[in-house]
């Protein structure tokens, strides 16, 4: 029986990168999923990828820095499935400027992708669960940028600092009612999100210890061990998933 068999996930940002890799691997593992991102087609190829591992799946065109919309996204995947038994708060956005020349415009959006969307998707998803006996497990997309600074990058720093600290919050505030919150922090993934995969490659392969950038999965391995009751004991917690990156 899968790890997470009779359960359902939803997912936020799982067109692709890490959010589609953990969307296949809990499908594999036997969760429904619920699925949102801004990139409708992209969902839909993930949605038959993990139909096809015999699950159920709803994608839903959402914004996640809207309050409407991620409300109609949690209440429609409630009503279809019945209960959510892990949120992953993966959606995100990121770029590259110095910070005096970071806008008020790029502050805003990214502020609003990457940390008002945790808020927002984390706090609807918790009112439908003090509802109701069974509770369930938060995992959010961190980043080493949570717990070491990197130039020009002082506006996604912020950002995962933000959403470390709030897993932390709610971790303390919702533990006695049962519902655990851990982050993760992936050091340099290979993913869309990266501007040039080659000098990275050639950077990671001198400079990781373990000698490679990540790959989705092996976020998307360490997603499902949060999100599942093997990690029942962890709350709070900050996993880092960076190939030993943070030793140096
Ligand atoms: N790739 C890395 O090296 C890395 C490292 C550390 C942390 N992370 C974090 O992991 C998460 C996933 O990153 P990725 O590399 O897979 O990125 P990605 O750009 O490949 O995928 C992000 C997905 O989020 C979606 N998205 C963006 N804005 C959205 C919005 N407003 N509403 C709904 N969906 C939206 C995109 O359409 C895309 O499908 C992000 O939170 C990122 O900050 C990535």
């Amino acid at each position: 029986m899968g790890r997470l068999a009779g359960k359902t996930a939803l997912i936020t940002g799982a067109a692709r990168g890490i959010g589609r890799a953990i969307a296949i691997r809990f499908a594999a593992e036997g969760a429904n999923l619920l699925l949102c991102d801004l990139n409708l087609d992209g969902l839909r190829e993930v949605a038959a990828e993990a139909e096809s591992m015999a699950v159920e799946t709803l994608c839903l065109r959402t914004d996640v820095a809207s309050r409407d919309q991620v409300q109609a996204l949690v209440d429609e995947g409630m009503a279809r499935f019945g209960m959510i038994h892990a949120l992953v708060n993966n959606a995100g956005i990121f770029f590259n400027a110095p910070f005096e020349q970071t806008t008020d415009q790029q502050y805003d959006r990214i502020m609003a992708v990457n940390v008002k969307s945790v808020f927002l998707v984390s706090q609807i998803v918790i009112r439908h669960w003090l509802q109701r006996e069974t509770k369930g497990a938060i995992v959010n997309l961190a980043s080493i940028g949570a717990a070491v600074a990197f130039v020009d990058s002082s506006a996604y720093c912020m950002t995962k600092g933000a959403v470390a600290t709030l897993t932390r919050c709610i971790a303390l505030e919702y533990g006695p009612r049962g519902i655990r919150a851990n982050s993760m922090a992936p050091g340099i993934i290979d993913t869309p999100m990266l501007p040039s995969v080659e000098d990275n490659e050639n950077w990671a392969n001198n400079t990781i210890p373990l000698r490679r950038l990540g790959e989705p999965r092996d976020v998307a391995d360490v997603a499902l061990f949060l999100a599942s009751d093997e990690s029942r004991y962890i709350t709070g917690e900050m996993i880092f998933v960076d190939g030993g990156w943070m030793l140096n």
